[in-house]
């Protein structure tokens, strides 16, 4: 890893505890060589040095760092800059040159917006402002300056546009990183490992073996303690637009040229202008209600009375190109659902004519194999196949072949983990280029804000409304 400042934005908040802290911890800690690091907290909390240092230590130990090594680490690597608003940074820019001295950072920075989206213009506006003075009066010695931005992107196509005009007025593409932590998972890249370093999947991987594909992002928890947030976005916004249109487009999308950013990012730009944008009846919402013992929706604070907001969403969508015309592909997550599933199912032909009955049965209808690409927990593959159940004639039941990650190679690296080393290398493939930002909003245009939305509810505990099955037929 090279030398470099980490300056974080929002450093007082959840993103920040949660995830930050404990990657930042592992990524400077683990990688080869000490290259000097340090990370500089901003807030507009009246926190200091100590508080910012106490609370990393707490994140730390919840996720098992003994406490005296993440004490250690805190002490020597952590620093806070108080800013009154994101307007006005001389405050940060000016701790920031102190704690790059003291660390020997070389003038390399990352500055990371871990904040609620509505405070990036302010701050991208201030930052790129004093990030050109800096490497005006440095005289070509300022090092990097790398911009990352957490999702949401926006809250619909016009606000990315004019998101990505803000960033553009002030940083180049290549020094921009926006995040989409799905991204960063380990199975997630393995998609492209998987369709494109083994020859016998790639070549069933289109319209003439392929009837339908079910992508699944099956959460347990809730908005409870986040509705502030939430209630304003819902799950087209927080979930579909990004994370599982980034598994889509992994899906879908044609073999690079070559496997690097740009190789990457212009096949899956290219699916995505392919994909035609939602409609309405292509789309069911839902929100959950009370169930398990557990309040509704609608009974958490900061909800709003009556609120619309979509706790569940499943949408459909077809991709007009040679490999997928006429492939449904239904993408369907929720909140409160019966267990934490991510997964991609691929559901192939079924076999023209239906020689053989099911094992005990009398009935002959063919059965699809089915590829299931397991993305958490559990990070596998299953592929279904049918086999002559023994002594029954020629009855046939389902098997699978079944590969599971854990099995073949212990812990999986976190997301985050990979995406901050990522950025410290100046690699940009795991990132949202400002385009496909673009392209995955257009897809979702016309039910974002329609009037007519129909949210229907969902008893918590459950799969979801039973609509959205119609959406896989
Ligand atoms: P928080 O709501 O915890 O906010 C982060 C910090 O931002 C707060 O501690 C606060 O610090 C500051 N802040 C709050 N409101 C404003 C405001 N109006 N103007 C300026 N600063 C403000 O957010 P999270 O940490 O949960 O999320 C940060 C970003 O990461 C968001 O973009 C979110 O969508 C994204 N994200 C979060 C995930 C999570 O698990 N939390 C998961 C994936 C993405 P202070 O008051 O000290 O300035
Ligand atoms: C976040 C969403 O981006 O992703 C959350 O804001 C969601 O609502 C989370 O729960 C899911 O991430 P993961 O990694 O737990 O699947």
């Amino acid at each position: 890893m090279p030398p470099y400042l980490f300056v974080l934005f929002g450093a007082t908040g959840d993103l920040a505890a949660v995830k930050l802290f404990p990657a930042l911890y592992r990524v400077s800690t683990r990688d080869e060589g000490d290259a000097p690091f340090a990370v500089l907290g901003v807030g507009r909390s009246d926190w200091d040095d100590a508080k910012l240092q106490q609370t990393a230590v707490a994140a730390l130990v919840a996720v098992d760092v003994p406490e005296g090594d993440a004490a250690a680490w805190a002490a020597t690597t952590l620093r806070y800059a108080r800013v009154a608003s994101y307007a006005d940074l001389d405050a940060v820019f000016a701790r920031a040159t102190d704690v790059e001295a003291e660390a020997g950072t070389e003038g390399n920075r990352v500055y990371y917006l871990a904040l609620p989206p509505s405070a990036f213009p302010d701050a991208i506006h201030a930052l790129g402002e004093h990030e050109a003075e800096r490497r005006d009066g440095s005289g070509g010695t300022a090092g990097w300056g790398r911009l990352v931005i957490e999702k949401p992107f926006g809250h619909d196509l016009a606000s990315a546009r004019a998101l990505n005009a803000v960033v553009h007025e002030h940083f180049e593409e290549d020094s921009v990183y926006r995040i989409d932590h799905y991204l960063g998972k380990e199975t997630v890249q393995n998609l492209l490992v998987f369709r494109f370093a083994n020859a016998i999947f790639e070549s069933v991987w289109n319209r003439q073996q392929v009837e339908r594909v079910e992508i699944l992002v099956a959460e347990t928890n809730d908005a409870a303690g986040r509705a502030g947030y939430f209630d304003g976005v819902g799950t087209l916004r927080d979930m579909i637009q990004n994370h599982l249109t980034q598994l889509f487009t992994l899906a879908a999308m044609e073999p690079p040229v070559r496997l690097d950013a740009d190789g990457i990012r212009t096949e899956k730009i290219k699916v995505l202008r392919s994909t035609r944008t939602a409609r309405r009846d292509g789309v069911v919402l839902g929100q959950y209600t009370a169930g398990g013992g557990k309040e509704g929706y609608l009974e958490h604070d900061g909800v709003a009375g009556g609120s619309a907001t979509e706790t569940f969403a499943a949408v459909r969508l077809h991709v007009d190109n040679w490999r997928w015309q006429g492939v449904p592909f239904v993408l369907r997550t929720g909140k409160r659902m019966p267990e934490r599933l991510t997964e991609i199912a691929v559901v192939f032909r079924k076999p023209p004519v239906a020689l053989f009955r099911r094992a005990g049965e009398e009935r002959t209808v063919p059965t699809p194999n089915v590829l299931r690409i397991r993305l958490q927990p559990d990070e596998g593959f299953r592929l279904s196949f049918e086999v002559k159940a023994p002594g029954d004639g020629f009855g046939v039941t389902t098997q699978e072949l079944d590969f599971r990650y854990e099995e073949a190679f212990g812990r999986l690296p976190d997301a985050y983990e990979t995406l901050l080393r990522d950025i410290a290398k100046g690699d940009p493939t795991l990132f949202v280029h400002a385009d496909e930002a673009e392209q995955a909003w257009r897809l979702y245009e016309t039910l974002l804000d329609a009037d007519d939305r129909e949210v229907h509810p969902y008893a918590s505990g459950t799969w979801g409304p039973d609509a959205a099955d119609r959406l896989a037929c």
